[in-house]
C-alpha cells in the first residue's frame, strides 16, 4: 500500500477569492479544499507509483463513472506520458462502468454493475485499475472487487483520488490513495453532490445556500 496526502482535521483550504470558479456557483461553495493544481501534480507522482509497479503487464483501466471520469482521464494522460519517455512501456486498455447502489438499511448494501461489457476478457491475462472518485465506507468498493474477482483477473489493484477518515469506513484501503480528506462533503473535479458541480475543477466544500439550492 502506498502513501497518500493527508489533509488534517483542521484543514481550513482557501477562500474562493483566490481562485477562479463559475460565476454559477459563486455563492453555492464555501471554500476551495483541493485546488486542481494540486490534484494534478499528486495525480502525476501516483502515475508513476503504478506504473514503477506493473512492471509487464497489460493494463486494462477501468474508470467507475460518474465521479471517477476526472482523475481516471487525468492518471491515464501522465501515464501515457511515461510510457511515451521511458524505455519500458505497457499497453493500455480502457473500460467505463456505473455502480447503483442499492442500500435499504446500514446492514445491506448490494451494488450492481452496470456497462462493462469486455469484463469477461479480464480473465487470466490482466492486471487491472480502477480508478475512482472516493471510498468513503469501502462497502463499495469491496462489493466491486469482489465482483471483479469472479472474472479471474490476474490481478487488481484500485486507485482512489480520495479517501475519506470517517468513523463509517469498514477498514478497506485502496491500493493507492491521492488524498485522505477529513469526514466532509467535497464536489468538484467530477464529484457532485446530485449531479451538480462536477463541472468544476477545484475540489470544494458546499456553503449552506448551495445545499438548499440543488437538494432534492
Ligand atoms: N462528495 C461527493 N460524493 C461523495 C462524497 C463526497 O464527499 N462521499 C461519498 N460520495
Ligand atoms: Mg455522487
Amino acid at each position: 500500500m502506498s502513501s497518500s496526502l493527508e489533509i488534517p482535521d483542521d484543514e481550513k483550504g482557501y477562500d474562493l477569492e483566490l481562485f477562479c470558479v463559475p460565476k454559477h456557483y459563486e455563492n453555492d461553495l464555501e471554500r476551495v479544499f483541493i485546488p486542481h493544481g494540486l490534484i494534478m501534480d499528486r495525480t502525476e507522482r501516483l502515475a508513476r507509483d503504478i506504473m514503477r509497479d506493473m512492471g509487464e503487464h497489460h493494463i486494462v483501466a477501468l474508470c467507475v463513472l460518474k465521479g471517477g471520469y476526472k482523475f481516471f482521464a487525468d492518471l491515464l494522460d501522465y501515464i501515457k506520458v511515461l510510457n511515451r519517455n521511458s524505455d519500458k512501456s505497457v499497453p493500455l486498455t480502457v473500460d467505463f462502468i456505473r455502480l447503483k447502489n442499492y442500500s435499504n438499511d446500514e446492514s445491506t448494501n448490494s451494488v450492481k454493475v452496470i456497462g462493462g461489457e469486455e469484463l469477461s476478457a479480464l480473465s487470466g491475462k490482466v492486471c487491472m485499475n480502477i480508478e475512482t472518485d472516493i471510498v468513503e465506507t469501502g462497502k463499495t468498493m469491496q462489493t466491486l472487487l469482489s465482483i471483479l474477482n469472479g472474472y479471474n483477473p490476474k490481478m487488481v489493484k484500485v486507485v482512489s483520488l480520495l479517501v475519506k477518515r470517517t468513523p463509517r469506513s469498514s477498514g478497506y484501503r485502496p491500493d493507492y490513495t491521492g488524498f485522505e480528506i477529513p469526514d466532509k462533503f467535497v464536489v468538484g473535479y467530477a464529484l457532485d453532490y446530485n449531479e451538480y458541480f462536477r463541472d468544476l475543477s477545484h475540489i470544494c466544500v458546499v456553503s449552506e445556500q448551495g445545499k438548499q439550492k440543488y437538494k432534492v
